[in-house]
């Protein structure tokens, strides 16, 4: 369906589907391709206009959001060693600082290579360009974690790389997922400090999605709209402001809001998933 076509807005923008899932291979590579660096171009990118990738980074930077991934995820994983991570889009894997040490092995699959890095404190880090199709190249049960902040929205084919997460995850495996459930605006318009093809994931699908291939340990309603005006959620009094006022405003959800009023809402989800022992 075009973008101008009558239909649209009532198909994709009331959040009744998810744009972009039920794309053709020639429209998800378009996709993609814009994708690949479309998050390195907005700003935090290490590129010198050169057109030439630019050398990894010796070890990432702080993430800025420990505070709030300790909360929504990293608290809820069993104590001790979790094996084998696959970080995905975590470009510089600055995210995974908070459990670092108790990694044995941190893959990236991250399509940009302006946002890389070549070690968190102690551990290599691995990267891995990910394909259109959504196919990873790793062995059935592979990890036994997998990690996901903030890069689904980013993907045409979501429910094709949500398969492949489960796939590659050992039985008993854990998934954790942060990701927008708003339109973030008119995707068919330039958006301001967003990438070209971004846009949240309905929260009643991305609810059906996990729930049909994963076991659910916590699912939290976050990212209530006072950020970045009031503070960041570097500090764990605002990230439980902002939990506190995401779950009381949840009745109000909608996936496009088009008044003031509409934008009082949790625009974000956060979630801990375990793929079962027996499938
Ligand atoms: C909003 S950033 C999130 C980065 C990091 N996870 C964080 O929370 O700071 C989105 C990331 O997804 C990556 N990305 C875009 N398309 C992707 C794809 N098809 N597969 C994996 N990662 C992708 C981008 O390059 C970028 O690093």
């Amino acid at each position: 369906m075009s973008t101008t076509d009558a239909g649209f807005d009532e198909r994709y923008l009331s959040g009744r589907e998810l744009y972009g899932d039920d794309f053709v291979q020639a429209e998800i590579d378009a996709w993609f391709e814009d994708e690949r660096e479309g998050f390195a171009n907005l700003g935090s990118s290490a590129a010198d206009g050169s057109g030439v990738d630019p050398e990894p980074q010796d070890e990432p930077g702080l993430c800025g959001y420990d505070a709030f991934n300790v909360r929504h995820a990293f608290r809820h994983l069993p104590s001790g060693r979790l094996g084998d991570a696959l970080g995905i889009g975590s470009a510089f894997a600055s995210e995974f600082w908070p459990i670092s040490d108790r990694l044995d092995s941190l893959t990236v699959l991250e399509p940009s290579h302006q946002l890389r890095a070549r070690r968190l404190g102690r551990l290599p880090l691995n990267y891995v360009d990910p394909v259109p199709s959504g196919v990873m190249p790793f062995d059935d049960a592979s990890f036994d974690l997998a990690v996901s902040f903030g890069v689904l929205h980013h993907i045409p084919n979501v429910t094709k790389v949500v398969d492949e997460v489960r796939r590659v995850l050992r039985p008993g495996g854990y998934f954790l997922l942060r990701e927008p459930i708003h339109s973030m605006g008119d995707w068919r318009q330039p958006r301001r400090g967003l990438t070209a093809r971004e846009r949240g994931i309905p929260r009643p699908i991305l609810d059906r999605l996990v729930r049909e291939r994963f076991e659910v340990v916590a699912s939290t309603p976050i990212d209530f709209p006072l950020w970045p005006r009031l503070g960041t959620l570097d500090q764990k009094p605002n990230v439980l402001l902002d939990e506190l006022l995401a779950r009381a405003f949840s009745w109000n959800y909608r996936y496009h809001a088009t008044t003031r009023s509409q934008k009082f809402r949790p625009r974000g989800m956060a979630m801990v998933l375990r793929r079962p022992t027996k499938s």
